[in-house]
């Protein structure tokens, strides 16, 4: 099939790579001229494991393409993918202009039939309102006999693994009207969809509400985990005996359930404000939403008022040395990363911060550009260590797992370590000669 794919960001570019592996011929659109160059001379701006040897593979293969040129990719595509941004509003709202204005375009240039699918994360209605857009512009070029479809087709790809999870989904969510466009729909999805009872064809206003609803619940799990771990501190109770106690319960299922410092990202943070704000703007409160997103808040500050409250709230001439800075493993992305607000904190307490990230160093510098200048950033985890009063790890990357833990303590000038993501066995670190805090697991004596 030959699509078109509006917005070269995080879903668009992996979107439509993994349609173009598949044989559909796919064109990515984008207003950012700068972007559509580089990736033109093979310049990939995101890092994500697998994506850009698919990226090249396909381009040279002829089929996939980038451009600017709306009009003549749409004239040419039967579909049109809408993976534009939705940032926050400064109320929680998610901002709906770049998805409208997709809309206004796609009804500036289109003469053939179109189906336009959004897949950027809408409020509900938003499709039906990309679909009078089209219409209102049809109108105003005097063609509203031209026929169109609109469908929603939420996305659910993490960071660091959206091509897996794009090649292989838990399923495919499909919001349309019965008849050709699902069947069509269904068509393209046949190759990443193994059995047929993968996709879910539903209404539009639900599929919408299911990204919502999906985000939510996983950030839900998170902030009762987090909830809990902060109970186990106070009782003496350990976090991780309780993840194995309740996820092994097959109506639980055992995953999302670590307690850290909180979840950040592009979506969580975002979502679960926007769905507290649908509430608001008709009537009633997301009382469970709003009580996730209060926790998560709440979880980052227990994090840095452990360590407070550990060094006596001073950190003046000691060297604190920081792991992790991407919101999470196996991502550049420092969106709403745990880690601002904590090296925030450490600095206020006048500590002297190196920090470290095997991803995310660049986008740091540009997230934490007002306190450069008093933050290191080390080439290596060592360096940044070396001669640390306290290491912090904020971010789970497997080569902070991996440290070998004599080498770790033989380099620090004192063998302290806050570890935000309970990546360390307590009693194993307390053996090695540690002082080590860690979140919900603190019952073991330092
Ligand atoms: C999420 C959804 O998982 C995905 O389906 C949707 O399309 C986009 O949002 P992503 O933001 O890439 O994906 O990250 P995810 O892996 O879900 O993690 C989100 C945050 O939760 C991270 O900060 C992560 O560290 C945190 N997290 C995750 C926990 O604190 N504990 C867990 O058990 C799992």
């Amino acid at each position: 099939m030959k699509i078109c794919m509006i917005g070269v960001g995080y879903v668009g570019l992996v979107t439509g790579t993994c349609f173009a592996d598949k044989g559909n011929i796919v064109c990515c659109i984008d207003t950012d001229q700068e972007k559509i160059k580089a990736l033109n001379s093979g310049i990939i701006p995101i890092y994500e494991p697998g994506l850009k040897d698919m990226i090249l593979d396909n381009k040279q293969n002829g089929r996939l393409e980038f451009s600017s040129d709306l009009r003549n990719s749409i004239a040419d595509s039967l579909l049109c993918f809408i993976t534009v941004g939705t940032p926050p509003n400064k109320d929680g709202s998610a901002d709906l202009s770049y998805v409208l204005n997709a809309a206004r375009e796609i009804g500036k240039c289109m003469d053939n039939y179109l189906i336009v699918v959004t897949k950027s994360t809408v409020p509900v209605g938003t499709t039906d309102a990309v679909r009078d857009m089209i219409n209102s512009e049809l109108k105003a070029r005097g063609k509203e006999k031209l026929t169109f479809d609109v469908a929603s087709n939420p996305e659910f790809l993490k960071e660091g693994t959206a091509v897996a999870d794009f090649m292989c989904p838990d399923r495919i969510v499909i919001g349309c009207d019965k008849g050709p466009i699902a069947v069509c729909m269904r068509e393209l999805y046949k190759p990443f969809a193994h059995s047929e009872n993968k996709i879910i064809t539903m209404d539009i206003k639900s599929a919408e509400i299911t990204k919502y609803a999906a985000n939510a619940m996983l950030a839900t799990r998170i902030s009762f985990m987090n909830e809990m771990a902060q109970l186990c501190d106070k009782l003496g109770g350990d976090i991780e005996n309780i993840r194995r106690g309740i996820g092994t319960d097959m109506r639980i299922g055992s995953q999302f359930l670590c307690a850290g410092v909180g979840y950040g990202g592009s979506c969580f943070p975002k979502d679960v404000n926007e769905l507290i704000h649908t509430g608001q703007k008709n009537g009633f409160e997301m009382a469970i939403a709003s009580a996730v997103h209060k926790v998560n808040e709440g979880q980052k500050k227990y994090f840095v008022d452990m360590i407070k409250k550990k060094l006596s709230d001073n950190l003046q001439g000691k060297k604190i040395a920081v792991w992790g800075l991407a919101f999470k493993a196996q991502t550049d992305d420092m969106r709403e990363a745990p880690s601002l607000m904590i090296i925030e904190e450490l600095l206020k307490m006048g500590g002297q911060i190196a920090v470290y990230d095997p991803e995310a160093m660049e986008q740091a510098k540009q997230a934490l550009k007002k306190e450069n200048h008093k933050i290191e950033y080390a080439n290596d985890m060592m360096r940044a260590v070396a001669h640390a009063d306290v290491l912090v790890l904020i971010t789970d990357w497997q080569e902070f797992r991996e440290v070998d833990l004599d080498q770790l303590k033989k380099v620090m000038r004192q063998p302290v370590i806050f570890d935000g993501r309970n990546q360390f066995d307590p009693l194993e670190m307390v053996k090695h000669g540690f002082r080590y805090y860690c979140i919900g697991r603190n019952c073991y004596g330092k």
